[in-house]
């Protein structure tokens, strides 16, 4: 099985998790609201929202939260072998670059699924982005 295997069972609730998360999100100020859910390798999915504050600065992506809910829940151990993020509008919707960062850090087989221009995408993060930062001892 490679890394970023999923069952249907398991690709279906991680999108049903993601569209679910929406509606929790804190948006008042762009009004674009994100939910996103990780599958982890232990079987488990974790749900974030973006959390937005009026210092704009501060604000939180979807995937990010997520992943750090993951992170609390799982400990530093955690592998992810997939993110979903949904948003209310029609897309496109990729993950922004630093979630792609963070996302490597956990996950860097892991597969992510998005609103692309014409409906759902699932591309590696590999291929989202292929130069990912490491320190020298990690890589
Ligand atoms: N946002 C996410 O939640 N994920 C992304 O990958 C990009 C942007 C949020 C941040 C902000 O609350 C809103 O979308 C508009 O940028």
């Amino acid at each position: 099985m490679t890394p970023q295997a999923r069952t249907e069972n398991e690709h279906t609730l991680l999108l049903a998790k993601a569209r679910e998360a929406v509606s929790h999100a804190y948006a008042p100020y762009s009004h674009f609201r994100v939910g996103a859910a990780v599958l982890t390798a232990k079987g488990n999915i974790y749900t974030g929202v973006n959390v937005e504050n009026a210092s704009y600065g501060l604000t939180i992506c979807a995937e990010r939260a997520a992943i750090f809910n993951a992170v609390a829940q799982e400990g530093p151990e955690l592998r992810l072998k997939a993110l979903a993020v949904i948003c209310e509008h029609p897309g496109p919707c990729p993950p922004c670059g630093a979630c792609r960062q963070v996302l490597a850090e956990f996950g860097p087989d892991a597969v992510v699924i998005f609103q692309g221009q014409n409906g759902l995408e699932e591309v590696p993060l590999f291929q989202l982005l292929p130069h990912t930062f490491n320190l020298p001892e990690k890589s």
